[in-house]
């Protein structure tokens, strides 16, 4: 009997909140339940502003899971996000404990981790991840995995991601209302790069920006790990909100027109000069029936624009200009936006792709958009942890991930090696 367990991951959005429910054996993971869009209510650009109304809605979500699933959900890996999310590079060292053989344990990375980990942050700050990038054993760089080396002294490279304490607490409490453990926080973007970052892309330096409703998250990986995360109040909402300005529509009309519109740009490609065939309106019972699409392309084209130069200035100020060869992926619900690819490539000057979610089987069809990214992605990295890959698979006392994983490690012994 092959063993199985439940991996839950719920995205919450600023649009929409999406639980996926897989079935995990040792080397299969797949999709079993998924809530489809449930819209986002009582979250505000990733923060809670109004519990009742987003426990109603992840209340919601989880059921239209649980019910497609057909198992009832205790536990999963939860999104966070939100301008509040920060980041910075922490270096951590220890002298490793003299034995005849001087090799390196596990507690001997869980320490030097936890050394890295004692950064000064506020009280009002706590940290989501810890990601180890590069072990140092007596001055030699370079190392991923330093157990069993030999060494006295043991240093580490860590990208430390952190957020408001106030907001984190407020996201759980939303989940544990609803009668669900959080396994772990995870943020959106290391949720989303899980799902549609391949290796080499992460070991040859590249930019995940997971476009959605209300925020843009974005991280930089290189030599395999996370170097760099940021999160801007801004996505495709602001696109509607555009649009709906331009043609004095309402908002749900002009959602429905960007929809349409960028799913026809899917066949015919975006031109900013080429007028093409004029844009039917003529069931929204706006002014015109008609309406030039290069107009249309306009308009979305210059919120983009302003999305992606954003972007490029947070590249620049983190020192990766040139750094990222691999380019740039682009995912989450607006990766759908006519134009974007092409404004990516203009404001970025860097090779842009579109992300889907992969890794997965199951119901691929109803998680193979670019929206579902963040909420496979969570399964994928909580997939990692009890599978005990070396991303965050260290035992610490301390912290978040601390008691999580080590939570984690007596429920799924048998997952790890
Ligand atoms: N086919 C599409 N074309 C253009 N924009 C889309 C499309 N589908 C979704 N979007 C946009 O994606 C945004 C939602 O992103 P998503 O990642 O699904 O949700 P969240 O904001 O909850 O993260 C919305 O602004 C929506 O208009
Ligand atoms: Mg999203």
């Amino acid at each position: 009997m092959p063993r199985e367990k439940i991996i839950t991951g719920i995205d919450i959005g600023s649009t929409k909140i999406a639980t996926v429910v897989a079935s995990v054996s040792d080397n299969k993971v797949s999709v079993i339940g998924v809530s489809g869009n449930v819209p986002s209510k009582g979250i505000n650009k990733g923060n809670v502003v109004d519990i009742d109304s987003a426990v109603e809605a992840i209340s919601q979500s989880i059921e239209k899971a649980e019910r497609m699933a057909g198992v009832s959900i205790s536990n999963a890996f939860v999104t966070i996000n939100g301008s509040h999310i920060e980041n910075l590079n922490s270096h951590g060292v220890v002298a490793v404990a003299p034995s005849e053989t001087s090799d390196i344990t596990r507690e001997d990375v869980s320490r030097v981790i936890e050394a890295a980990q004692a950064v000064s942050l506020p009280s009002t700050r706590e940290i989501i991840h810890v990601i180890p990038r590069d072990f140092i054993v007596n001055s030699q760089e370079g190392i991923k995995d330093p157990v069993g080396m030999s060494g006295v002294r043991l240093e580490v490279e860590t990208n430390v991601i952190h957020g408001s304490a106030t907001a984190m607490r407020n996201i759980s409490k939303c989940v544990n209302k609803v009668a669900v453990d959080v396994d772990e926080l995870v943020y959106s973007g290391i949720a989303s790069a899980e799902a549609v970052l391949t290796d080499t892309e992460k070991e040859l330096g590249t930019l995940l920006i997971d476009i959605g409703g209300g925020t843009t998250s974005m991280v930089a990986f290189l030599d395999g790990s996370s170097i760099h995360s940021a999160v801007l109040p801004i996505g495709g909402k602001l696109v509607t909100n555009d649009l709906a300005i331009g043609l004095r529509s309402r908002l749900e009309d002009a959602e429905k027109i960007k929809i349409r519109l960028s799913n026809d740009a899917l066949i015919s490609k975006v031109d900013l000069h080429d007028d093409g065939e004029d844009f039917d309106v003529s069931e929204f019972d706006l002014e015109v029936e008609r309406i030039p699409r290069i107009m249309l392309y306009k308009i979305i084209n210059a919120r983009l624009e302003e999305i992606f130069r954003l972007i490029a200035l947070e590249v620049t100020k983190a020192g990766l200009s040139g750094k990222l060869p691999a380019g740039v992926v682009i995912t989450g619900g607006a990766a759908a936006t006519a134009g974007v690819e092409r404004s990516a490539k203009v404001n970025l000057k860097m090779p842009v792709r579109i992300g889907t979610p992969k890794g997965v089987t199951g119901l691929i069809d109803e998680i193979k958009g670019s929206d579902s990214a963040a909420a496979v992605g969570a399964i994928l990295y909580g997939v990692k942890l009890y599978r005990g890959s070396n991303l965050l698979s260290f035992d610490h006392k301390n912290g978040n991930i601390g008691k999580s994983v080590s939570k984690i490690f007596e429920k799924f012994k048998s997952f790890l090696p």
